[in-house]
């Protein structure tokens, strides 16, 4: 079985190294049944950056970029929703709610998109794991000035 061992060794070498974001030590600094609070005491700006991967097929969160297919992210914290791209054709159902793109409200946003804006057209199915949330909401909230 040596070949079967070095593959799984390989692996596991891998696997390290692409979820090296502290996520263990930074859970336990959560403690149990983290709130989001708590999450986003913990939550690394820079993991979010890596996270923010599954978004930026559609997004950019840098400034002066443009929108593709959802609007340039970059200032987005704290902004109302549905209006932060002046160029960018906002559904109607996402205009008319009304809220503010605070912590709570980007983490429901992310973790399901048409559960909190039923109609939108963010065609996305959301992120289960808050502590992944949490740390894109890191990563937003730097994107800014
Ligand atoms: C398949 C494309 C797509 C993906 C993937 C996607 N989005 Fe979006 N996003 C959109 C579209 C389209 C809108 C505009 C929705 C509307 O008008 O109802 C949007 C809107 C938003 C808004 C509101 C912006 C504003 O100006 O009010 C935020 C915040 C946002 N997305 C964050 C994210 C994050 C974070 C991710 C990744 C976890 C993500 N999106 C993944 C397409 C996408």
């Amino acid at each position: 079985m040596r070949i079967g061992f070095h593959f799984v060794a390989a692996a596991i070498l891998l696997l390290t190294a692409c979820g090296d974001d502290r996520r263990e030590e930074r859970l336990r600094a959560a403690g149990p049944n983290p709130s989001l609070d708590a999450l986003l005491q913990v939550a690394d700006a820079d993991a979010g950056a890596r996270k923010f991967g599954v978004c930026a097929g559609c997004h950019k969160a840098s400034k002066g970029a443009p929108d593709f297919g959802g609007p340039n992210l970059y200032g987005v914290f704290g902004q109302p929703m549905g209006q932060h791209s002046g160029r960018f054709g906002y559904t109607a159902a996402l205009v008319e709610a009304g809220g503010r793109w605070d912590a709570p409200t980007l983490d429901a946003w992310i973790a399901n998109p048409r559960k909190l804006v039923p109609g939108t057209n963010m065609q996305f199915a959301g992120i289960g794991d808050p502590l992944d949330r949490a740390d894109i909401i890191a990563f937003l909230k730097r994107q800014s000035d």
